[in-house]
């Protein structure tokens, strides 16, 4: 099935949440009506960024009930990989360039008992990722540099989503295609209309001073409005 005829989802990164109350930023996303809850993890080795720990997750479970997603922006993931799952991380999404086995680490991630997404960055081709679909029900296009939110929306990443969710729909594989960074009011069409079902939003979402709950429903209907 082609992505644009699957639901859509938008995902807040907690990258730009007050770190001193992560539980209730988490409260505060889940009433606002967010699919899911990513969680940006950077080791400072693969990104020039340190974030957050397994423990610092699990800390937010049970404020919520809402399905984490950790975004491993890691070296080596597969190591880390079942602290994220016992952290209550219902899906890890590994770096295709993160990983020099990148087909075991996706297999190992379902062993664990949690969905497996590879992500790529912008420099990296769709190809990457078209011999792993079988073992991934996400896959991530990176429109930014990661490491930081805040960024600006790499639009030239557009042909890119189009051309992986046209591999998703020959495949036959139910597979979410997922969109991170610079997603906003101005940008979010594009993503969508290029392919993503999935939006992942920091600072836009954050910085709504109507609040999330509003940033919700507007980028959810931008996204829906463009396919
Ligand atoms: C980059 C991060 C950011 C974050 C979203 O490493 O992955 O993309 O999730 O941040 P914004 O929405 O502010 O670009």
């Amino acid at each position: 099935m082609h992505p644009t005829s699957r639901p859509v989802k938008i995902v807040p990164s907690v990258l730009p949440a007050d770190f001193a109350n992560l539980g209730a930023a988490c409260r505060e996303l889940e009433a606002a009506g967010v699919d899911h809850i990513q969680w940006d993890v950077m080791d400072g080795h693969f990104v020039p960024n340190l974030t957050f720990g397994p423990d610092v997750i699990a800390a937010c479970r049970s404020h919520v009930d809402v399905p984490f997603e950790a975004h491993l922006m890691v070296t080596d993931p597969e190591l880390l990989a079942a602290r994220y799952v016992e952290a209550g991380c219902a899906r890890l999404i590994v770096h295709a360039e993160a990983c020099v086995h990148l087909h075991r680490t996706l297999g190992a991630i379902r062993e664990l008992g949690a969905a497996a997404a590879v992500a790529v960055n912008p420099a990296t081709p769709a190809s990457a990722v078209s011999h792993v679909l079988d073992l991934v029900d996400l896959v991530l296009v990176m429109t930014v540099n990661p490491g930081f939110g805040g960024q600006s929306y790499i639009a030239t990443m557009e042909p890119k989503i189009a051309e992986i969710a046209a591999m998703i729909d020959e495949s036959g594989y139910e597979i979410d295609l997922e969109v991170d960074g610079g997603i906003g009011v101005s940008t979010i069409a594009g993503a969508a209309k290029a392919g993503a079902n999935v939006l992942v939003a920091g600072s836009a979402l954050f910085a709504d001073a109507a609040g999330p709950g509003h940033a919700v429903a507007e980028l959810r209907g931008l996204a829906e409005s463009a396919r």
